[in-house]
Parts: structure tokens; C-alpha cells; sequence
């Protein structure tokens, strides 16, 4: 959209109202076609010359009206089916979009305005200025060499990883890794996979839609139960070990040793998602499990907490005798990322960008994480604080569920713990997920205050 396919005029002295009109005249008159994606609200602020707040509340009550919809993670756009009716046609109905919320605490997102442009431009710049003519053809299903030496050094220094780069095979997101796994599991006769009982459900779904059969397994403040690994007997177990997802305990050392132990009796293999190992506050990093046997751990990285998600960068740490199967299965068609990424990254992690980044972003979130906690203790418990990008909230005598429609009253979208629980989990923990990094510097208070707000008994609260 350009702004000038907006009559503005002169705003006034009511600026929202005068830009709500701008805006249903624009669509009315079709100046502004159905699914017309908007500016983001800081931009329309800076080029309006507006408050990016009176934005923001113009675009969710024209969401509320049906003249627009937003969608997490894609922006605002004009409604499909806002326009008026001409003379004589039945009217349309506004779209039933859900509303789009001023603030996110979700879970399991950094805080993608920090994103290090400039080095990332530099490196990119450097990576297609010195590639050689052969990086531009099909890439090599493995990974490019120089990114596998590079993460394989990272690894080793940052979590303590045993791997050389031909362990190393790169992929796009842990969630490509996880697939490439689950395939190469049922292929090789496994056919149940165990899991935390809470989890992620699009990794859950994944295994499922390999064909695997998952099983939870107790998590307590010690991390995952493993004890039980014996009675269910699958043949593979995926956890987080270094911070539990999204609980977010680290697994106790005794049960480290002792799930370890169980691979090797019973010929098994440990899943490791070590999704945000580099971002822990309270205590020395946890190194990863897979530091104590590489043979019987696969392990999941990935560039999406400690850069950005869109970047779509993993890596799996495969033991010697699987990287074939892993590296067949992902087959020549299936090369998800693209020379370029990949030469950035080896490059941006040789020139000390990366370490750089991890740190600068680790005390951007610990000082949120010591605000949240100083803002909301003295209102509920927060747990699962000592690394990561979340913590865990829960008030007694209100349900996660409650506290989530308090929070849609209050404009905030959080993460009930239920939305993370396995559907056979016999748990009774309860409460939200409530994610910290995500928010820009701008937007990080109000969503503070929002919460603030979701958690004491004032009136606007209450109910
Ligand atoms: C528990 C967990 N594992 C892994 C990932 C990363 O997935 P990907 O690398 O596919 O973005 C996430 C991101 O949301 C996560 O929450």
C-alpha cells in the first residue's frame, strides 16, 4: 500500500478517527483492494508523521469492525470481503477474523527488531562477493563444507558438543531436522517415539506424520522423568534437556546419566532439541546431552531463537552410523537452504558476529526477565526462569484458561501451558507461557503493563 492511497488530509486534533475514516473511505471506494497488505503500524506512524500508538489502536478497531485483518506473524491487511455492497446487493458480512492483539508474549520468539542487519548485510556481501562459481549450482544435500566446519567448531566451544564437521548436516530449522529424523527412525524399524508431556505440537504432529507412535513422559522440576523410558520402551526419546520446552527446567545430571545409560542397553537413540542453550542467566551454561555420548544422541539446533526463525537454519549432530541414512533421506530435491544463508552464517560466525549477537541479545533478555519477574512476583509464581526466552506463569485459583481471556481483555496474546500438553498427559500443571524477547524495544512496556495488568485484581481485570 502507499500512503498516498490514503486522503488524509488534515488529522486533526482526533487522529485515530480521522485515519479510521481515511481508511473505510479508501476501502469503500476501493482504493484499497481486498487483501491489500498495510504498512506496519511504525511505519504509517513515521510516514503520517503519528503516534505509532494512535496507529495501532486504529488498526485493531478497524480489525474489530471488519475492515481489516491481522494475522500473527503476516501483518495487517485489508479485509477479503470489506468492501461495500453497490445498490441492491445483499451487504457482505464482516469477516470472522480473530482479532489481532496489540501486545504478544507468546512463547518462542526472539526479538526479530534486534536482528543484526548491518553484519549480516556484510556478511552476505563478502559470501556472494567470494563464493566460488561453484556454490551457485545445486548444493550438496549434506550441507555446504565450510558452514559444517564452522558449526561444528561453534558447537563444541558454545555446548560442548563431540562432532566433526561430517556429523554435521545442515537443514532448514530444527523442524526440517526433526522430519529427516522421523523418517529415518521408522525406516530403520522404530515405531514409537517418546516425548515430554509438555512439548511443542507441530513436533509432536511431525513424528505423527511419519508414521511413529508418541508416548508422553512425566516432566517434574528435575526435567523429564526418564525413569519411565523402561516401561514405554520406545525406540527413540526426544527432549530438551538444556531448558525444558516450555516448562523450562534443565534435566538434572543423575537423569542426564541415566537416559544416556538407557540408550546404550537398549540400542535406542536421545532426540536432543537444544533450541536456546545459548540464552542462560542464573548459572554456567548446561552443556548439551550429546557432550556425554555421540553415538546415541542426535542432535537439533538451530539459528531460531539466537538469530530469527525466517532465517530457516539448523543443523543435526548425527552419530557416525546414521549420517548416510540422513543425508540419503534428505535427497538432492529436498535442499532447503540456499547457498547464500549458509555462506552468511559461516562467515558470520568466523567473524565473531555471532558470539557478538548471542551476547548482546542475552543481556537485552535478562534485564526483560529481571523486569518481568520484579513486575509480576508479588501478583504469581513464575518458574522455569533460569535460561531461555520464557518463563511460566501461574496464579493459584485461576486456570491458565482464565488467565488468557484476562489477558485477550487486557489486548495481550499469551500461550496457555495447556496448548503445549500432550492429549494423554496426565499432569495437572496448569498456567501460561509467557514469552519475553519477542517484543521490540518499543513495544516491550505496554506489553509489561498489559500483563501487569492480566495478573492483579484491579477491576479492569478482574472477571
Ligand atoms: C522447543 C523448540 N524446538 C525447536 C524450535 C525451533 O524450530 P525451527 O528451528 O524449526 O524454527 C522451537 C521454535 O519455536 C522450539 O520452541
Amino acid at each position: 500500500m502507499n500512503t498516498l492511497d490514503l486522503h488524509v488530509g488534515r488529522l486533526g486534533r482526533n487522529a485515530r478517527a480521522g485515519l479510521m475514516d481515511a481508511f473505510r473511505e479508501a476501502i469503500r471506494t476501493g482504493r484499497l483492494a481486498p487483501g491489500t497488505r498495510l504498512p506496519s503500524s511504525r511505519v504509517l506512524a513515521n510516514d503520517l508523521g503519528l503516534g505509532r500508538n494512535t496507529v495501532v489502536r486504529a488498526y485493531s478497531e478497524l480489525i474489530n469492525e471488519g475492515w481489516l485483518m491481522g494475522q500473527h506473524g503476516s501483518g495487517t491487511e485489508v479485509a477479503r470481503r470489506a468492501a461495500e455492497p453497490a445498490p441492491g446487493r445483499e451487504p457482505p458480512r464482516p469477516p470472522r477474523a480473530r482479532p489481532q492483539l496489540v501486545h504478544d508474549l507468546r512463547p518462542g520468539r526472539p526479538d526479530l527488531s534486534s536482528f543484526p542487519r548491518e553484519e549480516w548485510i556484510r556478511a552476505v556481501k563478502r559470501t556472494v562477493s567470494t563464493a566460488p562459481f561453484e556454490a551457485f549450482g545445486y548444493t550438496n544435500p549434506h550441507g555446504r563444507s565450510e558452514l559444517r566446519e564452522v558449526i561444528a567448531r561453534y558447537l563444541a566451544r558454545a555446548r560442548g558438543l563431540r562432532a566433526r564437521a561430517g556429523n554435521v548436516v545442515v537443514c532448514g530449522g530444527a523442524a526440517e531436522g526433526l522430519r529427516l529424523v522421523a523418517a529415518v527412525l521408522l525406516k530403520a524399524g522404530v515405531t514409537t517415539v517418546a516425548v515430554e508431556e509438555f512439548g511443542l505440537q507441530t513436533q509432536r504432529e511431525a513424528l505423527l506424520k511419519a508414521g511413529l507412535d508418541v508416548v508422553p513422559i512425566p516432566v517434574d522440576a528435575d526435567g523429564a522423568d526418564v525413569s519411565t523410558l523402561d516401561e514405554v520402551a520406545p525406540g527413540a526419546v526426544l527432549l530438551t534437556p538444556s531448558h525444558q520446552f516450555p516448562l523450562g527446567v534443565a534435566l538434572h545430571s543423575d537423569r542426564r546419566a541415566a537416559v544416556v545409560d538407557w540408550a546404550r542397553r537398549r540400542g535406542t537413540l536421545i532426540i536432543e532439541d537444544d533450541y536456546d542453550g545459548e540464552f542462560r542467566y542464573d548459572r554456567s551454561p548446561v552443556g548439551a546431552l550429546q557432550g556425554l555420548d555421540h553415538d546415541h544422541v542426535i542432535y537439533l539446533g538451530t539459528a531460531s531463537k539466537s538469530l530469527a526463525p525466517g532465517l530457516r537454519l539448523g543443523w543435526l549432530v548425527v552419530p557416525d552410523h546414521l549420517v548416510g541414512a540422513i543425508v540419503a533421506e534428505k535427497g538432492w530435491a529436498e535442499e532447503t537452504v540456499g547457498f547464500v544463508n549458509q555462506l552468511a552464517m559461516t562467515d558470520f560466525v568466523e567473524s565473531g558476529a555471532y558470539d557478538r549477537h548471542i551476547r548482546t541479545m542475552r543481556a537485552q533478555y535478562r534485564r526483560r526477565r529481571e523486569q518481568l519477574v520484579g513486575m509480576i512476583a508479588q501478583h504469581a509464581r513464575v518458574t522455569g526462569m533460569s535460561a531461555g526466552l520464557h518463563v511460566v506463569v501461574d496464579q493459584p485459583g485461576r486456570t491458565g484458561a482464565e488467565l488468557v481471556r484476562r489477558a485477550a481483555r487486557e489486548q495481550l496474546t499469551v500461550e496457555p501451558l495447556d496448548f503445549f500438553r500432550h492429549p494423554a498427559s496426565t499432569s495437572d500443571r496448569d498456567g501460561m507461557a509467557i514469552g519475553f524477547a519477542a517484543p521490540s524495544a518499543s513495544a516491550w512496556s505496554g506489553a509489561l503493563d498489559a500483563l501487569v495488568r492480566t495478573l492483579s485484581n484491579d477491576r479492569r481485570g478482574a472477571g
